[in-house]
Formats: structure tokens, sequence, C-alpha cells
């Protein structure tokens, strides 16, 4: 039975993952609770801030090295991307690779990947376009892909500083398995730096990124009937050195109590909710998270002001060693 003031399209499993957070100590949201439409509208305008990095730093990396990134992927390889979103990025390594021969987009956005894999395999006639509407970070089935190529899986974006060291582990290894002792992971990886430019990175002058924060409360409010403030709780920001992460959170401003699906939860002042982890890596980090699901760092690639890194990752058991 649905509980009272939940929304009819609220998707499965939100009032469980919300109230599973709200009543944990500390308490926490997940970070996918912030893609709603205009959290992802919110991301595109946090991408195009100038204290926001990432984006720039990735993109100019890709622009930059297609070639040499394509090389060594080889000829007619099978592309597996995970989160394809509005598909730019893959547009750089697909028009540097040599006869790719398949392209899996895998979104959980059943109607992006639709338009987006339409558009791509219109670009692109020759190559077969397999899209995968799938949450990537559960086990997915790769839809059937004939016996040859090279399995090439792409997952850009830093996404994976989204992910707690042993989830990040456990869903590389599951990559792993996916591409076979001779495939090759292309990861994008933002680099550990000065605390103070992570900080404006993530609490941008303008307030926009404080606004995707809060939004999360908002959804809830509309898709599960809660009755949070939002002018009662504020975006916070702190860097755990010990831990290179960033971590965002949105602190109660007074002692207050929210009710949300019937459940009264109470807030003390200046408590708050962990939204997201955004963890910065080094080379020895990287090496580690590698090594514990089954990959070695074969190249990296930095941007000019070496802030962020693209991976070349590869099986430590593949054929021939090296
Ligand atoms: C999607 N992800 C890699 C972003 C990040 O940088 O961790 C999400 C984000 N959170 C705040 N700003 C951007």
């Amino acid at each position: 039975m649905t509980a009272p003031n939940v929304a009819r399209g609220a998707p499965a499993g939100l009032l469980d993952d919300v109230l599973r957070g709200l009543t944990a100590n500390p308490k926490t949201l997940p970070p996918k609770l912030f893609y709603d439409a205009t959290g992802a509208a919110l991301f595109e305008r946090i991408c195009e801030l100038d204290e926001y990095y990432l984006t720039r730093a990735e993109l100019s990396i890709l622009r930059e090295h297609a070639g040499e990134i394509s090389a060594m992927a080889g000829e007619e390889c099978v592309l597996i991307e995970y989160g394809s979103g509005a598909g730019v990025k893959i547009r750089l390594l697909l028009d540097a690779l040599v006869r790719p021969a398949a392209y899996v987009p895998i979104d959980i956005s059943r109607e992006q990947l639709g338009r987006v894999a339409a558009r791509i395999q219109r670009e692109y006639p020759r190559l077969r376009v397999h899209p995968l509407c799938a949450d990537y970070t559960r086990p997915v089935q790769l839809p059937p892909l004939g016996g040859h190529g090279r399995r090439v899986a792409f997952f850009p974006g830093s996404t994976i500083g989204n992910f707690h060291p042993a989830e990040a582990a456990a869903f590389l290894g599951r990559i792993r398995r996916t591409i076979g002792h001779d495939g090759a992971l292309v990861l994008g990886v933002d680099r550990r730096k000065d605390p103070s430019v992570l900080h404006a990175a993530y609490d941008d002058p303008a307030g926009v990124t404080a606004e995707f924060n809060l939004n999360v409360l908002r959804r809830i409010n509309r898709e599960l009937g809660a009755d949070f403030d939002l002018r009662r709780f504020r975006h916070r920001v702190l860097f755990d050195d010990a831990a290179s992460r960033i971590e965002m959170h949105l602190e109660s401003t007074c002692a207050q109590t929210v009710d949300v699906a019937g459940l009264r939860i109470a807030f003390e002042r200046g408590e708050t909710i962990w939204t997201e982890s955004s963890y910065k890596y080094d080379e020895e980090r990287l090496a580690s998270l590698a090594g514990a699901a089954g990959f070695q760092i074969q190249r990296l690639w930095s941007d000019d002001g070496d802030r962020f890194w693209v991976a070349m990752l590869v099986p430590i058991d593949r054929p021939n060693g090296a």
C-alpha cells in the first residue's frame, strides 16, 4: 500500500530510501535524489560555473588526447558508456576511434537515452547502437553484442567520486567482469587538490550548488508530501582531509520537526543531512582503488592545471601481462 501523500508518479523505492536515510545516524540522503528535472537543470548550470572546473578540465583532456585514447582502445572496439546522459563526451571518442563496432549507452532516464541513442545512430550510421535502460550501479546484463571487438568501458564525469571507496571498488569490479580480460576502462577522476579550490567548486558564490542541494528537500516535499521548510536549512560544505572527500550537507538552522509521509523527523539546531560525498584521488589512492577492482593504471592524462585525470585502466590479469 502507498503511504499517504506520496505522489503517484514518485519513483519506486523513493520513500524507503528517504525514510532509511532520515532515520539513520547521522542523517543521510542518497545523491541520486538530486536529479529530478530541476536538479538536472541545476547540475547543467553548475557545470558552466567558473569555479566548477571538473567538466571543462575533462573535456579539454578528451579533446587533446582522444587520438591516443583511441589508439590504446584499438580498432573495432565495443564502447560501453555508464551513465550516458546527454551524450556529449562520447562524441569526442567516437570521432577519434577507428571503426568502432558498437556503442552501448547505459542510463536510467529512458526518454533521454532513447533520444540520444537515436541521434548517435543517425550521425554514425555504421555503428551498432544498443541503448540499455538500467540503473548502472546495480549488476546489468548487456545485450548480445556478437563475438568481435574489444570491450572498452567509459565512465566520465568524476561520478566515481560519488561512490564510497568500497562501493567504488565493487562497481569497478563489475565493470571489470563485463569487459573481460582484454578490455579497458576509460575513467574520469577528479584529483586531490587545495581544499580552497574544492570549497569554491562546491559552494559557489552565485549559490547554484546551494540551490541544487536544497532542491532535494523541495523534491521530497513534492513527491512524498513532506513539509520541509527550505528557509530552515542551509547548504554546508566541508573537506574531510583523511578521507580525501568533499562532503555536502543540509544543516538545520534551528531545532525543528519535519513530517515525512506521516513520520515525524526531529532535527537539532546545527544537525545535518549528509547528501553527497565527492572523493578526490591522488595516484596512490587511484592505484589502490583500481587494484581492489582487478585493474591497473595503464595511462593517466591530465589537463593544463593538473586538476583532473582521464585514466586508462586495464585488467591486472590481461593476456600477455603488460
Ligand atoms: C556528478 N558528480 C560528479 C558531481 C560532483 O562533482 O561530485 C555532483 C556535484 N555535486 C555538487 N556539484 C556537483
